[in-house]
């Protein structure tokens, strides 16, 4: 295990991306992958996997706003990448300040206004899913993968209310590289750190 302790896995993170803690990488299954590239990869294969089940199961709207959901839907999507997946972070991170100790009382607290905004159509449909996609990154409840965790959830709430998947400018939610159209998602993030949730809703219904 020693080894994966200076992994290049780090270098030239793209921006607003969370680095990897030593103790992160112990949990790396395929332990062969010393590279960012050949993990985002690995990763991508793993998340293809997630998919198919969530395709298989079409969840209910109020099935995908539980706590139970959070962890399993995390665990389908890294389970073969990190022994961690499905479970909390144990460190702080530099997104959102949320004690670790205070990570599970919060997104508990979001799923439930989630609901309670779906049943009373406090908002419009995509405005919630893009108000859960940002409150779960600003909690950052795992290691790694809160970016593609949040962005699925927020889709699959989407589609069980009867929508498609968001675009998320063409990328189909893989913001993984840092091209144009992370910068814009990661300038939209902030915006929304701020309750401006408007640049990040045109982010994610726009094709370009
Ligand atoms: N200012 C911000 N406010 C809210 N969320 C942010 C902000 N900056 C970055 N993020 C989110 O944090 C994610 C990075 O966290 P993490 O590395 O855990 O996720 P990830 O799925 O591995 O994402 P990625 O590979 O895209 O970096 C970004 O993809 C973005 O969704
Ligand atoms: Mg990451």
């Amino acid at each position: 295990m020693n080894e994966q302790i200076n992994l290049p896995i780090n270098d030239n993170l793209p921006l607003g991306a969370t680095k990897l803690s030593n103790d992160d990488l112990e949990g790396l299954i395929p332990d062969y992958i010393t590279k960012r590239g050949d993990l985002d990869e690995f990763e991508k294969t793993n998340i293809t996997k997630a998919i198919t089940w969530l395709r298989k199961k079409n969840f209910i709207y109020d099935e995908i706003l539980t706590i139970g959901f959070v962890f399993e839907l995390h665990k389908y999507m890294f389970n073969k990448t990190w022994t961690w997946a499905g479970q909390l972070r144990k460190r702080m991170v530099n997104i959102g300040n949320t004690p670790t100790e205070l990570i599970q009382i919060r997104i508990k607290n979001v799923l439930d206004n989630v609901k309670y905004w779906v049943e009373n159509k406090t908002y419009p449909i995509d405005e919630i899913c893009i108000r859960l996609h940002h409150e779960l990154v600003w909690i950052h409840p795992f290691p790694n993968g809160n970016g593609r965790f949040s962005r699925i959830i927020c889709d699959e709430l989407r589609r069980s209310l009867g929508g498609t998947y968001f675009t998320w400018g063409n990328t189909n939610g893989n913001l993984i590289n840092p091209t144009e159209s992370r910068k814009a998602y990661i300038e939209a993030l902030r915006l929304a750190d701020s309750r401006n949730y408007s640049r990040l809703l045109e982010f994610a219904l726009s094709v370009k």
